[in-house]
């Protein structure tokens, strides 16, 4: 299974939202990684063909997806960044309606419904309405939907926002348990959310796909640049204009600074090992405030 990816652009005016990207993708879970804006969302609508490229291809397994029609769709499980719910819908009358537009016949849709329900959790919700569910049970919901015909390839956008930390755990879990078998395409801003579970990450900026590598080389790359730095009070602000710093620890022996530096950036620093928090504010330029 291929899903590739052929010199892809999207223009809105004259912002280029996605510009001449190329990938290829196979089986296994891909994470997205990029600021707000940097143009996730629109490469997602285009794979999910929602959005129609400007210029370049997408093909699965060497065919232009959009000339595939239902064929593409029968293989495609989209989750939205922003999926419409239906308040008023149970959980279980939603997942029958979506099953019906995706023209999936009603014997097999109630199989389908009960199994998914399992899978994600919410049997016993399944009589709840989807106005009172938790952000969680939602995303979960949404989740089943995308999965309702047993696609081939999931796209996932930005699950995990407005979860609390125990949802997005159980997300993650769920989404490494269906994974097999699939290519899944999972956006997100937190890092954490792909760090484990992700075979390789694609690092979006403006548009432009900088970095498609597995966790284990991206960090690689960047070894030797993340230093833990002691440091007065007064001297925060100093470092803090000259250099990337990250987290601001405060323990009882004092203040360390988490900094991000190809030189170092103090005599008494000390290099300390790289994770993909790390990697995340070296390419997106976002020093941490105080
Ligand atoms: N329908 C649209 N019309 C105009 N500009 C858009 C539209 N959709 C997205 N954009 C712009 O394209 C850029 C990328 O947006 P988006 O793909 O939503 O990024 P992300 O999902 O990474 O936050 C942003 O600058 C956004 O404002
Ligand atoms: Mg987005």
């Amino acid at each position: 299974m291929k899903l590739k990816i052929n010199n892809l652009s999207k223009v809105f005016g004259d912002k280029r939202a996605v510009d001449g990207v190329s990938a290829e993708l196979t089986n296994g879970v891909y994470g997205f990684l990029g600021a707000n804006g940097s143009g996730k969302t629109t490469l997602m609508r285009m794979l999910a063909t929602v959005s129609r490229p400007t210029s370049g291809t997408i093909t699965f397994n060497g065919e232009d997806i959009t000339k595939m029609g239902d064929r593409y769709r029968d293989v495609l499980g989209y989750l939205p960044q922003h999926i419409g719910y239906y308040r008023n819908f149970t959980v279980e009358k939603f997942l029958y309606y979506i099953a019906s537009l995706k023209g999936i016949e009603k014997n097999e849709a109630q199989q389908r419904v009960a199994e998914l329900l399992e899978i994600v959790n919410l049997h016993d919700k399944r009589k709840v309405k989807m106005g009172k569910l938790s952000g969680g049970m939602k995303q979960r919901v949404g989740i089943a939907q995308a999965l309702l015909n047993d696609p081939k390839i999931l796209i996932v956008d930005e699950p995990t926002a407005g979860l609390d930390p125990k949802e997005r755990i159980r997300f993650r879990n769920l989404l490494a348990k269906i994974a097999n078998d699939r290519i899944v395409l999972l956006s997100t801003h937190i890092v954490s959310d792909i760090e484990y579970i992700a075979k390789e990450i694609l690092i979006m900026k403006n548009g432009q796909l900088i970095k498609k590598e597995t966790p284990r080389n991206l960090l690689g790359q960047i070894q030797n640049i993340v230093w833990s730095v002691p440091a007065e009070e007064a001297e925060i602000p100093s470092f803090q204009e000259s250099f990337k710093v990250g987290n601001i620890a405060r323990k009882p022996e004092g203040i360390e600074l988490r900094i991000i530096s190809e030189e170092k950036p103090a005599d008494v620093a000390v290099n300390v090992p790289v994770n993909l928090e790390d990697l995340y504010l070296y390419y997106f330029d976002e020093g941490v405030g105080a």
